[in-house]
């Protein structure tokens, strides 16, 4: 767990000024880094403040996350924005997510070019509002020839979900005849999830908010990515908390199951 105390200087404030030690970093960033967001409703709480002032306070932590990706050089970079258990929030709350996800779409667009940044959607899409659904399209269209990094909002997304579906469509495919089940190996299955729109597996999976549990996410992609688990609420997590995890995840050594 990175805890407060332990990297003081970067985990005191989410919005201290870019620091110069990105470059000397470029050489040992993971890949692909993956986020569960978490902690908008008890950052709220103690402060005194709604749980939707939470999730716009934490909004801006995707803006501040998102940029620091990209100076890092990570290739991929996803988000677990809403999970397909979310729904059962009150109806109020995901109301007012979905306005912030279309809040988002529409002021980080020119960014998003800017900084040549391709969008992707994982999740079952069908079930998010239609205002919702149609400015992602919008975004996705428009940013899909871009190479310098995938940003994937996970939404209505569940681990559980996205193997279901595969399986789904794996199965489809061999009633059609066109796949044997022996056929049916880990490349197959990798390329039948949501997932496959990033191209990669997760190497670095952060959680704020001090819980230490993986909540549905990632259940397939995750089989050898390095956790770190944040002591600070999602809005608290900046540019700072996020170096401070690449820092992290660069000490770690990984083994893949050899020695
Ligand atoms: C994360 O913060 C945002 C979403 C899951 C959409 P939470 O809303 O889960 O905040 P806590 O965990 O209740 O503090
Ligand atoms: C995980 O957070 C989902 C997202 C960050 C979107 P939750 O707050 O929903 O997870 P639990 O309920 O603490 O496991
Ligand atoms: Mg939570």
């Amino acid at each position: 767990m990175l805890h407060p105390e332990a990297t003081a200087s970067v985990l005191g404030n989410a919005h201290m000024p870019p620091s110069s030690n990105l470059a000397t970093q470029a050489a040992r960033v993971p890949r692909h880094v993956a986020i569960i967001m978490d902690g908008n409703g008890r950052w709220a709480k103690k402060r005194g403040l709604s749980r939707s002032d939470g999730h716009r306070a934490g909004a801006e932590s995707v803006r501040a996350v998102t940029r620091t990706a990209r100076k890092l050089g990570i290739e991929a970079l996803t988000l677990y924005a809403f999970s397909e258990q979310n729904w059962a929030r009150p109806q109020a709350e995901v109301q007012g997510l979905f306005t912030l996800l279309v809040d988002f779409l529409t002021s980080e667009r020119q960014e998003l070019h800017k900084q040549h940044i391709r969008l992707v959607a994982l999740g079952n899409l069908a079930r998010l509002p239609l205002p919702a659904r149609l400015a992602l399209q919008a975004v996705i269209a428009d940013t899909r020839h871009h190479r310098g990094m995938t940003l994937a909002l996970c939404l209505s997304y569940g681990g559980r979900e996205d193997l279901v579906q595969a399986a789904r469509a794996l199965a489809e495919q061999v009633k059609a005849g066109t796949l044997e089940p022996a056929a049916i190996d880990e490349r197959a299955m990798a390329n039948a999830l949501w997932t496959s729109q990033v191209g990669c597996d997760p190497d670095l999976v952060i959680r704020t908010s001090g819980e230490q549990r993986v909540s549905n996410f990632l259940l397939w992609d995750a089989a050898y990515a390095e956790f770190v688990f944040a002591a600070c609420d999602w809005p608290e997590f900046g540019e700072p908390q996020f170096q401070a995890a690449v820092t992290e995840f660069s000490r770690r050594q990984r083994r893949f199951g050899a020695v």
